[in-house]
């Protein structure tokens, strides 16, 4: 008898022997279940948004004056590299697998994910990986110094912890590979019966897409880098100008995984606030067909755009034309889902709870995001904030108040089905706050830093930008400290709080946690919920 029939909870005694459980730190380590396996990754995600946050704080503090005060030129330039490298393998990524863990199977009816041990493996392969990339910091000559896109010829001329983090990127796509594998099976097959692929919540949607995007960009990049080992150890040539090589085959075999990359992170955060704003607006998402096209439609655009990172390598006028225009065209399935999100809250029984909040912050700043990177997609204008700090406000918005928002906006959505506790409303709307207010204090000085001409990457900077620079590490540390108040809302609502009612945020609707959006049209306006 197979012990996949016992009852929860049950002695599992089947024959030739009795059925383990193991306790403590062994359950981690040997879990296969796909709610452990989400914390796990939650916890691990938010860990390297601490380390890859102290690299940022230090680099502010760094920039706090002109000159050098805190850390050597080198050891800046290895920070630089670190932060980005960290928050996007480490924080990001890891984060948005940790939703998919918890949620997938929950949103489609799946006793648990496809590939039950592969899940395990690919968790339990990041924490090596994440010690063998900040590893080089010690290692002699540091952390390479080449910022995270990594480019030749600088990274073929890096000490030993270049082949680190080539290491460390190998094994983090192969956790990324085997993550997006069982997702997709997990999706592809184990829906439940009537739990048609149009049927699915947004979220499955969006981490369907993005496996598939994940799947075709890994090995690029996998190939990008090995290229850069047998370069650095094996006497190749394939960047090295002298040898006959090119350093920019580097940029476009890198922006070929780098611009699919952005949609990578960005894409399961759209799942997530297509998941909030219905249930605090109590409506069906507005436009669900359309949602799932422009997912499709942003995700196959983003594939020809990667060389809007390059204009100032020297493209041929037909190819800069083509890259600017394709770059423009993913606006518009991006507005397709802005607008849908807006006439989704149209005219909604609008709550402003912590997780509605985050969305509402996400769409403001994810949508100014937007906007500057549709002016920096304008080539001439790109000629001129190519390395300055307007690229880096741009991207901030996208990444920390688009993402980062969206995962805040989860966690608080579903910390009482996860818990069984409500979290502290207080509290989360402190860390709100917070977080909106210091984030612009921090990264909207940024644009006019750039616009004045100010390059990223570069520990010193001239005398007439320090004003905005002393607002922005103000922010920084602003919004640092804001993410303490998260941790504590987190930690007291996983130790205790209120029993979390069936449906905690008053929906009455099928909107709430797990069942399928859009929901049936009755579900508008709300009955009162009686417990
Ligand atoms: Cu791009």
């Amino acid at each position: 008898m197979s012990s996949i029939t016992q009852p929860i909870g049950g002695h599992a005694d089947v024959a030739g022997g009795h059925e383990h459980h193991p306790s403590g730190i062994m359950r981690w380590i040997t879990t296969t279940n796909h709610k452990d396996i989400g914390t796990m990754y939650l916890w691990f995600s938010f860990t390297m948004f601490i380390v890859g946050g102290v690299f940022a704080l230090t680099i502010r503090s760094e920039l706090f004056e002109p000159g050098m005060q805190i850390v050597t030129p080198e050891r800046f330039n290895q920070l630089i590299t670190l932060h980005g490298l960290v928050m996007i393998f480490g924080a990001l990524m890891p984060g948005a697998v940790g939703f998919a863990n918890w949620m997938i199977p929950l949103q489609i009816g799946a006793p648990d994910m496809a590939f039950a041990r592969m899940n395990n493996l690919s968790f339990w392969l990041l924490p090596p990986a994440a010690i063998m990339l900040l590893l080089g910091l010690f290692v002699p000559g540091g952390a390479p110094e080449t910022g995270w896109t990594l480019y030749p010829p600088l990274s073929i001329q890096q000490g030993m912890g270049m082949d680190l983090t080539i290491f460390a990127i190998h094994i983090m796509g192969a956790s990324s590979i085997m993550g997006s594998i069982n997702i997709i099976t997990t999706i592809l097959n184990l829906r439940a019966p009537g739990m048609t692929l149009m049927k699915m919540p947004l979220f499955c949607w969006s981490w369907l897409i993005t496996a598939y995007l994940l799947i075709a960009v890994m090995p690029v990049l996998a190939g990008a880098v090995t290229m850069l080992l047998t370069d650095r150890h094996f006497g190749t040539s394939f960047f090295n100008a002298a040898g006959g090589g090119d350093p920019v085959l580097f940029q476009h075999v890198f922006w070929f995984f780098g611009h699919p990359e952005v949609y990578i992170i960005i894409l399961p955060a759209f799942g997530l606030i297509s998941e909030v704003i219905p249930t605090f607006s109590r409506k069906p998402l507005f436009g669900y067909a359309s949602m799932v096209y422009a997912l499709c439609a942003i995700a196959i655009l983003s594939f020809l755009v990667w060389a809007h990172h390059m204009f100032t390598v020297g493209l041929p006028a037909a190819g800069i034309l083509f890259y600017m225009y394709a770059t423009m065209m993913i606006a518009v399935p991006t507005g397709v889902k802005v607008f849908n999100w807006l006439a989704t809250m149209w005219r909604g029984s609008i709550t402003l709870e912590a997780p509605m909040l985050f969305a509402l912050g996400f769409l403001f700043l994810f949508t100014t995001g937007g906007f500057t990177g549709l002016i920096v997609a304008i080539q001439p204008i790109d000629v001129q904030f190519q390395d300055t700090y307007y690229v880096v406000a741009h991207f901030h918005y996208v990444m920390v108040a688009g993402t980062l928002f969206a995962f805040f906006a989860a966690t608080y959505y579903w910390l009482p089905k996860w818990t069984g506790h409500m979290y502290n409303e207080t509290v989360a709307k402190w860390h709100f706050w917070g977080s909106f207010i210091f984030f612009n204090v921090a990264f909207f000085p940024m644009h006019f830093l750039g616009l004045a001409g100010m390059p990223r990457r570069i520990p010193d900077y001239a005398q007439q930008f320090t004003n905005w620079n002393q607002v922005s590490t103000v922010g920084a540390f602003g919004f640092g400290l804001s993410q303490l108040i998260f941790l504590y809302a987190v930690v007291s609502c996983i130790r205790g709080g209120k029993p979390a009612p069936a449906k905690p945020w008053d929906g009455a609707t099928s909107l709430e946690w797990t069942l399928p959006s859009p929901a049936p049209y009755h579900s508008f306006p709300t009955p009162p919920v009686v417990q």
